[in-house]
């Protein structure tokens, strides 16, 4: 019989992907995406197991060790890849999740196979989690698996972890299947949300549609009850500030400002190339100060660090198209002879190389039209102990509720955006060393550890 554990994390991938090399070579390397970051150290440091997809098709996989960690490979067709998760999860839940920014796709058949794909889930946390033990299931992609898990395995303590915003009714109700998400949630005995108004989402809709009586953040069914409530994520802050202290990340960092240089102003974006991230607008904002002749080739230099991400959903092509069209317009109109206003990087980094980049910018540039958290505006402020760099943040990320002293802005309001990415640019090193300095308060005091604890100890204080 296969080894059992204490503490399972269920999520869809798992913390590193399996990519095939030119010479056809199979190599792992980190997942992209705030999930992996967060959970990596929390794993590394309490011993468990990580039950999870390799990110390839048709892969059959033992299971095995990497990053310190005792990975668990669930198996996913071609088709399931196509219907589970680029479907129903990348195409139906995450535009539907974040404010319907893109139309949501609604296929039966999707549904069929992101049920069916939650089911191998559960029964692959089933056969791995000893008698009475922790399973704390991830995100939008396995809303199902806690009540399925539950019929398995009753003695389980099950917790579950939204990473994405929790829509209102308004939206969540055109979800046809809308019943029986809240009836998976509610398998578990903790589910917890980034933001307040995503617990109470989650509560009026279980009165709603559930006809069940919540009290407070509290869910009475089956004669046992739910807790939902929040638990904003955050970054391993230790880790980042030791990164930024390491004299070659510093190195680097001057040599990435040299390379651009030696602009007045470095800005930085570093995201998953996602339509939720908001790059197009804030590139807009970007270019209308060179339009508007408030700058000039030499005064600012935008990188932008775009990850693939989902390349086969048609709105993240399409996406790209339109990004790789903009920044060509942008340097076509602006730039000089081998000074661009707007580097553009589809690739993904080193978490040294990222480091390194966070140092070398004067302001980081976070504004999606709708973020769950978002850990790129911790890291920064997480990487900048000299208080020097300033941080754009729009309003539509959960950290905008920690980070209140960030440049706030709307990013769909493209003028009020280029007119506080131009304070930001500006302002004096007092105004960025004062919202530095409360911003790194707040991230060092709630780093991951802090936000795996107080699930973790919520979830053990039902039992
Ligand atoms: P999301 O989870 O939607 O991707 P987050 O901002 O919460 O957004 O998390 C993104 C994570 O991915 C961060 O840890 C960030 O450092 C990492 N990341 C984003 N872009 C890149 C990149 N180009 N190279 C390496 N890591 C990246
Ligand atoms: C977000 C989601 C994660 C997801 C990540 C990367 O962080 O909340 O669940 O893993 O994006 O997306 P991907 O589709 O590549 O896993």
């Amino acid at each position: 019989m296969s080894k059992k554990s204490e503490f399972v994390v269920v999520a869809n991938r798992l913390p590193v992907d399996r990519v095939t090399d030119g010479e056809g070579e199979a190599t792992w390397r980190r997942s992209p995406g705030g999930l992996v970051t967060a959970i990596v150290p929390v794993m590394q440091r309490r011993q468990g197991a990580w039950v999870g997809w390799s990110g390839a098709p048709d892969q059959d996989l033992e299971p095995f060790e990497a990053e310190g960690l005792s990975l668990i490979p669930v198996r996913l067709s071609a088709r399931d890849v196509e219907y589970y998760y680029e479907g129903f999860s990348n195409a139906t839940l995450w535009p539907l999740y974040h404010d319907v920014i893109a139309q949501p796709v609604y296929r039966r058949s999707l549904w069929e196979v992101y049920e069916r794909v939650n089911r191998r889930f559960a029964r692959a946390a089933a056969d791995v989690a000893a008698e009475g033990a922790i399973v704390w299931v991830q995100d939008y992609q396995l809303q199902l698996v806690p009540k399925m898990l539950r019929e398995l395995r009753p003695d389980l303590r099950i917790g579950f972890f939204l990473h994405i915003p929790f829509p209102p009714m308004e939206l969540f109700q055109q979800l046809p299947w809308r019943r029986d998400i809240l009836q998976g949630l509610l398998g578990a005995d903790l589910v917890g949300f980034q933001s307040r108004d995503a617990a109470s989402n989650f509560v009026r809709l279980c009165r709603r549609f559930l006809d069940l009586k919540p009290q407070g953040h509290e869910v009475a069914i089956e004669g046992r009850t739910v807790r939902a409530d929040h638990f904003p994520i955050s970054v391993d802050a230790n880790e980042l500030i030791t990164l930024a202290a390491d004299p070659g990340v510093q190195k680097r960092a001057a040599q990435i400002r040299e390379d651009l240089g030696n602009p007045a102003s470095v800005l930085l974006g570093v995201d998953r190339l996602d339509y939720t991230k908001g790059i197009q607008q804030r590139l807009e904002a970007f270019t209308e100060l060179f339009e508007d002749e408030r700058l000039k080739s030499g005064d600012a230099v935008f990188v932008q660090v775009a990850t693939p991400s989902r390349e086969r959903v048609e709105e993240y092509r399409i996406l790209r198209d339109e990004i790789e069209l903009q920044v060509g317009r942008a340097n076509g109109l602006y730039a000089e002879l081998g000074a661009p206003i707007i580097n553009y990087m589809h690739t993904s980094y080193t978490r040294e190389e990222l480091a390194a980049l966070y140092l070398a910018a004067d302001v980081m540039v976070v504004t999606p039209l709708r973020d769950g958290m978002n850990l790129v505006a911790k890291e920064y402020v997480a990487c900048r102990p000299d208080l020097r760099g300033a941080l754009l943040l729009s309003e539509f990320a959960g950290a905008a509720a920690e980070l209140h002293r960030a440049f706030l802005v709307n990013p769909y309001d493209i003028g009020g955006t280029k007119n506080r990415m131009w304070e930001a640019m500006h302002a004096s090193p007092t105004e960025r060393a004062r919202r530095m300095r409360s911003m790194r308060k707040r991230v060092i005091e709630h780093d991951v550890d802090l936000w795996a604890k107080e699930f973790l100890d919520a979830l053990e204080d039902g039992r």
